[in-house]
């Protein structure tokens, strides 16, 4: 494949961005929103809790000030686990929040305990009852030292969230870094917030009386470029991909050149030029951020399926993250896993075949070993894809890539 494509606004940047606009109380601007499912999902619930939404191609405008809900719905939260997230952003604004314990999904149970331990170290009432969490503070919320056992992204943001406008100073010990971080917190501080330390592991969080409006604009998606940069290694091209930071692809980069591609990098956009062949990848490791991101696992072992030679990928974020393997394999991969470790022996070609996605991210990875695989493959259960990929199909036929939505 050859060409170019714009990468789309980050997903799990605009997911708890668009959750923080209840926390701040005043009309807010997003450009560079991606048209997915899970905003799709996210709107329904800032609608449900009273505010006004306008939503224009990747423009969405939401003013919360008529905020009159402080509970999200059932069937709400089962569109979407990581709605969870409106818990610190409706602690913030009203103080309270009722909300359902999120299920677990493909990929694994999904506890939200190190959320919980950190709302009551904020002095939160919280309280659950047939599956229905509902969280309260006596008076203002105030500020505190927490310490997370494990750098969880969702626990971090909820945190955050939930101290904008605490009385007092917060402080997160073992942070998540992930760059989605530094966007939400870029967005609060540009509605008056006072954070300081996002992206690093501990982030301090200075609350302030109230926050204003602001226009934003959502960083790139760096796994949508991974995931594209993997279209163009499967398949031996040169594709160009605009709008990237290339700092946020500093984690994934060493595996792609290692595997024999080259990537050359400009003001905001990356080029890699594919070898005829890919090579082993030697071994991968998922990490929290800078490390591996979890969400490139699947895509990275569909090249490694074809690649010369073998790989092995530990999952170590995830306790269910491999069954893309079992769709890879019927395509003709030679993969084997023991527990959360894929040994991938690459074989000459895959061959078509009709597969599954069970996730986001093995969704995606389907479609990439489809690109390249001799035959035909059909991907079915593309909702999991739309919930993270805006107009995935178009974007790959823009450079060459023979595939449509059925
Ligand atoms: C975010 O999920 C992302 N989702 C995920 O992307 C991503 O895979 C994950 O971070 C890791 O980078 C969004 O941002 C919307 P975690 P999150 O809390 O916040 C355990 C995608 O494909 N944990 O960092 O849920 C948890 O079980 C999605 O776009 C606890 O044990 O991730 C998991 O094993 C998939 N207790 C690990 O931590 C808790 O209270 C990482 O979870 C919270 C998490």
């Amino acid at each position: 494949m050859d060409g170019s494509i714009k990468v789309q606004g980050a997903k799990n940047s605009a997911l708890p961005i668009l959750a923080a606009t209840v926390a701040v109380g005043k009309p807010c601007v997003i450009h560079n929103c991606p048209r997915l499912s899970d905003i799709d999902a996210t709107v329904d619930i800032l609608v449900s809790l009273g505010c006004e939404v306008k939503r224009n191609s990747n423009t969405v405008y939401v003013d919360s000030s008529n905020l009159d809900s402080d509970s999200i719905s059932d069937a709400l939260m089962r569109e979407m686990r990581s709605s969870v997230i409106f818990m610190g952003a409706l602690l913030s604004r009203t103080g309270e929040a009722e909300l359902t314990a999120p299920g677990g999904c493909d990929i694994g149970i999904r506890p939200i305990d190190l959320h919980l331990m950190a709302m009551k170290k904020l002095g939160i009432d919280v309280t659950e009852e047939y599956g229905r969490i509902r969280c309260r503070r006596k008076g203002r919320i105030k500020g505190a030292k927490i310490t997370l056992s494990f750098p969880s992204v969702g626990a971090t943001e909820n945190i955050i969230l939930a101290s904008v406008r605490a009385a007092g100073v917060t402080t997160i010990i073992n942070a998540a870094r992930e760059p989605e971080i530094s966007d939400l917190a870029k967005f609060l501080n540009s509605c008056g917030a006072k954070i300081s330390g996002a992206g690093e592991s501990t982030i301090v969080i200075e609350g302030v009386d109230r926050l204003y409006s602001t226009q934003f604009y959502i960083i790139p998606d760096r796994i949508a470029a991974c995931t594209y940069m993997a279209g163009a290694a499967v398949t031996g091209g040169t594709v160009v991909l605009d709008d990237i930071v290339p700092a946020h692809l500093m984690p994934v980069i060493p595996c792609f050149e290692q595997s024999g591609c080259k990537i050359q990098i400009g003001s905001g956009k990356l080029k890699i030029t594919a070898p005829e062949r890919l090579k082993s990848m030697q071994t991968i490791r998922t990490m929290p951020y800078p490390g591996f991101p979890t969400d490139c696992q699947a895509i990275v072992t569909a090249m490694a399926s074809v690649a010369d030679g073998t790989t092995v990928i530990a999952e170590n974020i995830f306790e269910s993250r491999m069954r893309h393997t079992v769709e890879l394999n019927r395509m003709g991969a030679s993969i084997t896993v023991h527990d959360k470790v894929a040994i991938i022996n690459g074989v000459e070609f895959l061959q078509g075949a009709a597969v599954s996605s069970h996730d986001l991210r093995a969704g995606a990875a389907l479609v990439i070993a489809g690109l390249c695989a001799h035959g035909e493959t059909t991907v079915d259960n593309v909702n999991y894809i739309d919930r993270g990929y805006e107009a995935l199909e178009d974007r790959l036929r823009q450079i060459g890539a023979d595939i449509k939505r059925v």
